[in-house]
C-alpha cells in the first residue's frame, strides 16, 4: 500500500499558497493512498512562537484540514508533538545526516538571515526532523509545494545513508508529488517572491481567513504590469505577477495554465482581477465557514487531533523498535 505523509506548521496565518501547493491536492490523494496529515508543532519552534498563539494556530491548522477535506476517521491527523517518536527517530538522523548536507539547505539560510551564530541549533537540524516524520512511518509519497523539494533530497539521501551504513533494506527512499501551476504560488506585491506567512505586509498574501472584502481588495491592489493578458503560455515569459495572478486562477478553478491565457488573452487585468477575486471568495468561503464552526468549541478538533495520534503512536512503535534494533540499541 502506497502511503502518504505531509505537514504544515502551525507558525501562523494559512494561505492561498499552503492551500493550492499542499492541503487541496492531498484531499485528492485520500481516495488512491492511506494518508498521514500532520501539525508539525516541533517544527513551529524552531522559530520563537508565544505558547497561546502557538496552541490557537495548531488547532486552526487542524481546523483548515478537516475543512478542506480531510477526512480525520478514514486516514490520520494529529498534532506532531503527540508522537514521540519523531523526536526519537529525528535524534538517530542527526547522527546520519552530514552537517554538509544540512549546510546546505536553502530554507535555513532564508530563515536564518544574516544572524546565523543566533538561530537556533532545532532550526539548524530541522530537515532531520522532517525525514524522520517521513520514514517513521516508512511513507512512500510526499505531497508538498515546489519549496519542500530539497527537504525531500535530503530525507532520501538520510533514508539511503541510513540503510547502506547498516547493511539494511529498511527505509523506503521517499517520492515527492509536486502538482502542477500552483506548486509555487509567489508574493501579490512581487511576483519573484513566494508567498509566505513571514512576510511583513499582509497584502503580500491571500490568508484562508480573510473575508470576500479583504480578498477582493488584496486581489484588487495585486502588482501587474501595463499590458493586456497574454493569450499563450508563451507571452507569460518575464511577467512574474501576471504568471503568477493567471497560475492562481488555474489553480482555483481547476484549470490549466494554457486554459486560462485562452480565456482571458488580450483582457485588461483589471477585468481578469475581479474574476479572480469573485473566484477566490467562491472557492475560499465554505471552506472558512467551515472552520469558523469547528473553532467554535474546540472539542471535535482537540478529539480527532487525539485519536490520530493515538492511531499514528500504533503505527510507528513497531518501525522505531525495528530502527533501535538494527542501531544496535538494547531493548531490555
Ligand atoms: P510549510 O508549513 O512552510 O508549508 C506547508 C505546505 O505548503 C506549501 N507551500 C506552498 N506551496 C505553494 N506556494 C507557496 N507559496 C507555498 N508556501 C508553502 C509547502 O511546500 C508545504 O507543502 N517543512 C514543511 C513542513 C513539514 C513537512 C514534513 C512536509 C514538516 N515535516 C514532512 C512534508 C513532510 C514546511 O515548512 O511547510
Amino acid at each position: 500500500m502506497n502511503r502518504i505523509f505531509s505537514g504544515v506548521q502551525p507558525t501562523g496565518n494559512l494561505h492561498l499558497g499552503n492551500y493550492l501547493g499542499a492541503i487541496r491536492n492531498w484531499v485528492r490523494l485520500q481516495t488512491d493512498y492511506e494518508c498521514i496529515f500532520c501539525v508539525v508543532d516541533m517544527h513551529a519552534i524552531t522559530m520563537w512562537q508565544e505558547p497561546t498563539q502557538l496552541r490557537s494556530h495548531i488547532r486552526e491548522v487542524a481546523a483548515a484540514f478537516i475543512a478542506a477535506g480531510i477526512d480525520p476517521n478514514k486516514h490520520i491527523l494529529f498534532n506532531q508533538s503527540q508522537v514521540p517518536a519523531h523526536a526519537e527517530l529525528a535524534w538517530i538522523f542527526n547522527c546520519v545526516a552530514r552537517m554538509g548536507w544540512l549546510n546546505r539547505m536553502t530554507q535555513f539560510k532564508e530563515k536564518a538571515g544574516k544572524d546565523r551564530e543566533n538561530a537556533s541549533v532545532g532550526l539548524f537540524a530541522y530537515p532531520n526532523l522532517m525525514s524522520a516524520d517521513i520514514l517513521l512511518y516508512k511513507a512512500t509519497h510526499v505531497p508538498v509545494g515546489e519549496d519542500q523539494k530539497q527537504h525531500l533530497e535530503l530525507a532520501r539521501d538520510t533514508a539511503q545513508k541510513f540503510n547502506g551504513d547498516y547493511g539494511v533494506d529498511f527505509f523506503p527512499l521517499p517520492e515527492p508529488l509536486i502538482f502542477g501551476t500552483a506548486a509555487r504560488v509567489m508574493n501579490l506585491r512581487d511576483g519573484t517572491k513566494k508567498m509566505s506567512k513571514s512576510d511583513p505586509s499582509d497584502y503580500s498574501r491571500i490568508n484562508m481567513t480573510d473575508d470576500a472584502d479583504a480578498i477582493a481588495l488584496k486581489i484588487r491592489k495585486a502588482k501587474t504590469d501595463p499590458e493586456p493578458l497574454p493569450a499563450t503560455l508563451a507571452g507569460l515569459e518575464g511577467r512574474p505577477e501576471a504568471a503568477n495572478l493567471m497560475g492562481i486562477y488555474a489553480g482555483l478553478a481547476d484549470l490549466t495554465l494554457d486554459q486560462v491565457c485562452a480565456r482571458f488573452g488580450g483582457r485588461p487585468f483589471s477585468d481578469f482581477k475581479k474574476e479572480l477575486a469573485d473566484l477566490a471568495v467562491s472557492v475560499l468561503t465554505p471552506i472558512q465557514d467551515e472552520m469558523r464552526r469547528l473553532l467554535a468549541d474546540t472539542g471535535a478538533v482537540d478529539a480527532a487531533l487525539r485519536d490520530g495520534a493515538g492511531r499514528a503512536r500504533a503505527l510507528a512503535a513497531p518501525i522505531l523498535r525495528e530502527v533501535q534494533d538494527i542501531v544496535g540499541f538494547v531493548r531490555p
